[in-house]
């Protein structure tokens, strides 16, 4: 009798047990699942896997480009709005171009309440075809690039890439892993700069120019070149830093993130200062205004233009697959729409900050702040900060 009693409690202890461990499985598996979005197993797959099987046979792969071009649809509303409608039109049909490239004595049916600059980007904006006047076809010679710097400037910025060169973005190797520079520029739409960037390309062998007009709307062409650029020159590069000629980079410490990360996981990279949900500015003031009437809805997630880095893997299928995105005037949102393309999301890192934030001495080598960028420095600041940096190394 006892016996069987002490039987009965083991096997209720028994199932008690497994039923409390069925009851901690399901409900560590409920809030696992329910704060997943339903795109999310499509979002952040490897595009790669896909792609590269595919990549000696053409229409395979621009179909396979074109499938996964929708991914942007569900992030773009639908709407009558100029940008829209042409997407829209990009991925229902075959056809690759969204708009013409307009030569200018064409007639062009003008949106006359546009500011300028977008009337002048409908003209052109479609027009992705500008040859090189200065080049660097031997950048990524001999030595494997780990990060390729891609530093946009305006052809008059000497300052801000002599302070560039001479701080963050010097050409060297770091243990094994070689660091180069390029600076990205059109042409000065003032007085002509052409000799003497002749000469600054002369002696520091980092300039590429190509024959566009270097205005802000342009930026979105100078990016698209560049990808260009990219694919052909410098295609073994593991990681690019996008960024502007005003950002201070602790180019050391993000050689020594990056080359800590998983090789396989990093193949698809797409990081920086993560915007989400940004609304168009509609403040016909503003150097970013966007007309509802031009771009419809909120922009899909993007990394901050004033730096990000990215795979250089990449860097081929961006090229492909932004003939499925219709041209827009904001090189950072434009770039997002191209990764979204390929199903990619920005990954934040807190240490870029692209927006205007004051920098403390003692925030610069303070290990939790981990501050990898910095937006809208002068030359000045720059020398100063690099400076300063160095000094603290030693002291940190
Ligand atoms: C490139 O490699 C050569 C020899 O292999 C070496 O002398 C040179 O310092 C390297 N340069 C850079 C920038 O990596
Ligand atoms: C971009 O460059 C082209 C070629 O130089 C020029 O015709 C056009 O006006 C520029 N676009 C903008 C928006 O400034």
């Amino acid at each position: 009798m006892l016996r069987c009693r002490k039987v009965m409690i083991s096997v209720i202890a028994l199932f008690t047990l497994v039923a409390l461990k069925i009851y901690i499985e399901v409900m560590y598996e409920i809030p696992k699942l329910a704060e997943r979005p339903s795109t999310a197993n499509e979002l952040n797959r490897n595009p790669l896997s896909i792609l590269e099987p595919l990549q000696d046979q053409d229409d395979l792969f621009m179909a396979a480009l074109h499938d996964m071009a929708q991914q942007l649809r569900r992030l773009v509303d639908t709407s009558d709005s100029y940008w829209n409608n042409a997407e829209q039109q990009l991925l229902e049909s075959e056809n690759m171009r969204a708009w013409p490239c307009r030569t200018a004595n064409e007639p062009f049916k003008e949106i006359t309440d546009y500011p300028e600059s977008l009337q002048i980007f409908l003209q052109n904006g479609g027009c992705r075809e500008y040859s090189l006047i200065i080049d660097q076809p031997r950048k990524c010679q001999h030595n494997k690039t780990f990060l390729l710097l891609a530093i946009k400037s305006s052809p008059q910025n000497f300052a801000q890439r002599q302070a560039v060169r001479n701080t963050w973005g010097t050409e060297r190797c770091y243990g094994e892993r070689s660091v180069k520079l390029v600076f990205l520029l059109g042409v000065a739409s003032g007085p002509d700069l052409s000799a003497l960037l002749w000469y600054e390309d002369g002696q520091y062998h980092d300039l590429i120019q190509w024959d566009f007009i270097d205005t802000f709307f342009n930026l979105t062409l100078k990016d698209q070149l560049f990808l260009g650029w990219a694919k052909k020159h410098c295609p073994g590069a593991r990681y690019i830093l996008k960024g502007d000629d005003d950002v201070f980079v602790r180019t050391p410490e993000i050689v020594k993130e990056l080359s800590l990360l998983d090789r396989q996981k990093t193949r698809a990279l797409y990081m920086g200062h993560v915007v989400t949900s940004a609304k168009p500015y509609r403040d016909p003031q503003s150097k970013y205004y966007i007309p509802h009437s031009f771009y419809a809805g909120s922009y899909p997630p993007y990394a901050g233009g004033g730096g990000y880095v990215f795979s250089g893997a990449l860097t081929p299928w961006l090229y492909q697959v932004s003939h499925f995105v219709a041209p827009f005037p904001i090189d950072d949102v434009y770039t997002g729409m191209c990764f979204m393309a390929l199903g990619l999301k920005p990954t934040s890192h807190p240490g870029f900050q692209t927006f205007e934030v004051p920098i403390k001495k003692s925030d610069l080598c303070c290990p939790k702040k981990q501050l990898l960028l910095v937006h809208k420095k002068t030359p000045q600041e720059i020398l100063q900060m690099w400076t300063e940096l160095k000094g603290h190394v030693l002291h940190c």
